[in-house]
């Protein structure tokens, strides 16, 4: 399963139910990597999409305690149920999207993690995990610096050691 995230250099990832940062490049990044896929995510990541819609051309899993039915979308009421609706899909096609709690919860499932790193810092009251601090976690790709009105991004794939 993978984990993929927006992070600054606080790997800060949300401030008041919004981004931080809004990167043309990093949303196209984002919708090829998950089109077509299934995209696990927490009720307020749900709540962020315009009008609160479910993303398209995805197999939409919201995990929540409290909502019931929402269209277009798959509810569970913890990580370890969504595990358990995805285990007969190909790992690679499944990606958790957010929002802090999912990140952290989820990552046990998870041995690759595609991280856009901002390089500035925000205000923020949302954060990823720091993969840099985690010793089973490695860099196996990082592209080159890349720049969005002034905003300098590079996208960088982490892997979890022997997996
Ligand atoms: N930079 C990025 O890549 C990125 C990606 C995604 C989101 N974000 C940002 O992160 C923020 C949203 O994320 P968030 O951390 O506030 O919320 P979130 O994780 O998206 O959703 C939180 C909700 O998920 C449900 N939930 C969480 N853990 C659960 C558990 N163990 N069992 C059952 N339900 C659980 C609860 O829903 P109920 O209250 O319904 O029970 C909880 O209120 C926004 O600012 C968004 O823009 C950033």
């Amino acid at each position: 399963m993978n984990i993929i995230a927006a992070a600054d250099v606080a790997w800060g990832i949300g401030l008041k139910g919004d981004l931080l940062y809004h990167i043309p490049e990093d949303m196209r990044f984002f919708r090829e990597m998950t089109k077509g896929k299934t995209v696990i995510m927490g009720r307020a990541t749900l709540e962020s999409f315009p009008n609160g819609d479910p993303l398209p051309n995805r197999r939409n899993i919201v995990i929540s305690r409290t909502a019931s039915e929402i269209p277009g979308v798959e509810i569970c009421k913890s990580p370890k149920e969504a595990a358990e609706l995805v285990k007969g899909e190909d790992s690679n096609d499944v990606f958790v999207i957010g929002g802090e709690s999912i990140y952290r919860d989820m990552l046990p499932y998870c041995d690759t993690a595609y991280i856009t790193r901002i390089e500035a810092k925000s205000e923020a009251d949302r954060y990823l995990v720091n993969f840099d601090e985690m010793p089973e976690w490695e860099i196996v790709r990082r592209s080159p610096m890349y720049a969005h009105n002034g905003l300098c991004f590079k996208f960088v794939t982490y892997k979890k050691k022997d997996c």
